[in-house]
């Protein structure tokens, strides 16, 4: 009986991590010819997503310009507009279909223009807005490395 109680919760485990992997870590993904792995989304979900990527470039080249310009209330403004507020607009169901990799990269990217508004706000100093804006890019590029949409 007691053998028959750990193999069941053997089961259950393996069952519950299957579910974990599959639903949290994997998310809805294939892989791709190219070798990326494709995010499989609904056309209204991939419309949400790469909106707010046009909107990272967006900024991108708003804080850019801000740099340049030493116009650090365009900076910071440019970066708020992609800061971490923004999630509260992200459907849940596009949530769930993201693989775990993509929602941290994509989470400490909003995190990372949050910190660089706060600072040019706080510190006005454009050379400290552009090491953080070089230490967001390589997220940028990596996660475009490794995912698509489709
Ligand atoms: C968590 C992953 C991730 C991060 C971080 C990320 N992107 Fe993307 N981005 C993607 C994916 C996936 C696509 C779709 C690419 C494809 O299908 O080939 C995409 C597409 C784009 C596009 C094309 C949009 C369109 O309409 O086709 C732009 C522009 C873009 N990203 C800019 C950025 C910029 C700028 C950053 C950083 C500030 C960034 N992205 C960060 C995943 C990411």
């Amino acid at each position: 009986m007691a053998r028959l109680g750990w193999i069941l919760f053997l089961i259950m485990t393996l069952i519950a991590s299957g579910l974990a992997y599959k639903f949290i870590i994997k998310g809805e993904t294939e892989v791709a010819p190219d070798g990326r792995t494709s995010l499989l989304l609904k056309e209204s979900e991939r419309d949400f997503f790469l909106n707010e990527m046009r909107n990272f470039l967006v900024a991108v080249q708003q804080i850019s310009e801000g740099i340049e310009k030493d116009n650090m209330n365009q900076l910071a403004n440019a970066a708020k507009k992609v800061g971490s507020a923004d999630l509260a607009h992200v459907p849940a169901g596009l949530m769930a279909k993201l693989p775990l990799a993509v929602k941290t990269m994509g989470l400490s990217t909003h995190k990372a223009f949050d910190q660089m508004a706060m600072d040019a706000e706080q510190l006005g100093d454009k050379g400290h807005a552009l090491s953080q804006l070089n230490q967001i890019l390589p997220t940028c590029t990596a996660c475009h490395a490794l995912y698509k949409v489709r």
